[in-house]
């Protein structure tokens, strides 16, 4: 089976990007199911239901999230009610949603995992512990896995490449928005890549418009930051996998631009 991964959409810019490159990945990478991290995708902070529904409705299978999953209220409407939807599995007990969700489009099944690193974000639960319970768990409905490994440290997402091998199929990073160029697989059949980058606008810094993240850095004061408009970039991944082993055979990062796209058409 093939896995498309995409990378934090931010945003409007993020959405639209989605919804305008999703055709031609699907026809050059042929994914039976289609993962997007969507913590970023209501104006960078969080995701609404709507947006979502709209996700879905454009292709999309199953969403992770990240350490921005709580930023828009809404979520709290529906969360608990949406089985495609992932957030950090290692977030205390009692936390609304869950950290593991089993995906199945055209025929094939996915276990979608979630956990958010401990280095340079809040203190929680070990992500590294609670990886074995949920595989473990998803080992019990299928041999396909995927991890999306929310976290800050490159040094904390190898580890849990490493912790991990052979018993995912997919270990991805996500959160710093930038993709890194470390697409390998791992002894015993882990695709891995420490960060999968974003999706969304490519002129600000991490999705956010510049010169207020400039103001920052140059004051230290309090600033507002808004999404970035203008052109966008899309990070992705495709990953193959052996459906009778969970080994992922292939692994290829995707980077395309607003104008790349456009030479295309
Ligand atoms: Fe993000
Ligand atoms: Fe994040």
């Amino acid at each position: 089976m093939n896995v498309l991964f995409i990378g934090d959409i931010v945003g409007s810019v993020g959405r639209k990007a989605l919804k305008q490159v999703l055709p031609a990945l699907r026809s050059k990478y042929n994914p039976h199911i289609i993962i997007v991290n969507g913590e970023n995708a209501a104006a960078g902070r969080g995701i609404t239901h709507a947006i979502a529904r709209e996700f879905f409705e454009w292709g999309v299978h199953g969403i992770t999230m990240g350490n921005h999953t709580w930023d828009n209220k809404d979520i709290f409407e529906w969360i608990d009610e949406e089985p495609r939807m992932v957030r950090p599995a290692n977030f205390p007990e009692g936390t609304p949603g869950q950290g593991l969700a089993l995906i199945k489009a055209n025929g094939k099944q996915l276990a979608i995992i979630n956990l958010q690193g401990r280095t340079f974000l809040p203190p929680i639960d070990c992500p590294f512990r609670k990886a074995e319970e949920l595989i473990e768990q998803a080992k019990e409905k299928t041999k396909n896995i995927l991890v999306d490994f929310h976290a800050e440290a490159t040094s904390e997402k190898i580890a849990m490449g490493w912790h991990l091998a052979g018993q995912a199929s997919i270990v991805v990073g996500t959160h710093t928005h930038v993709q890194t160029n470390d697409d390998r697989i791992l002894p015993g059949g882990t695709a891995y890549l420490t960060d999968v980058g974003m999706t969304g606008p490519r002129d600000g810094v991490l999705g956010m418009e510049r010169n207020a993240v400039l103001h920052k850095f140059l004051t230290q004061l309090p600033t507002r930051f808004v999404v970035d408009e203008g052109d966008w970039h899309l990070h992705a991944v495709s990953v193959q996998i052996d459906d009778a082993t969970g080994q992922a055979t292939k692994i290829q990062k995707i980077r395309l631009t607003e104008d790349d796209w456009l030479l295309m058409q």
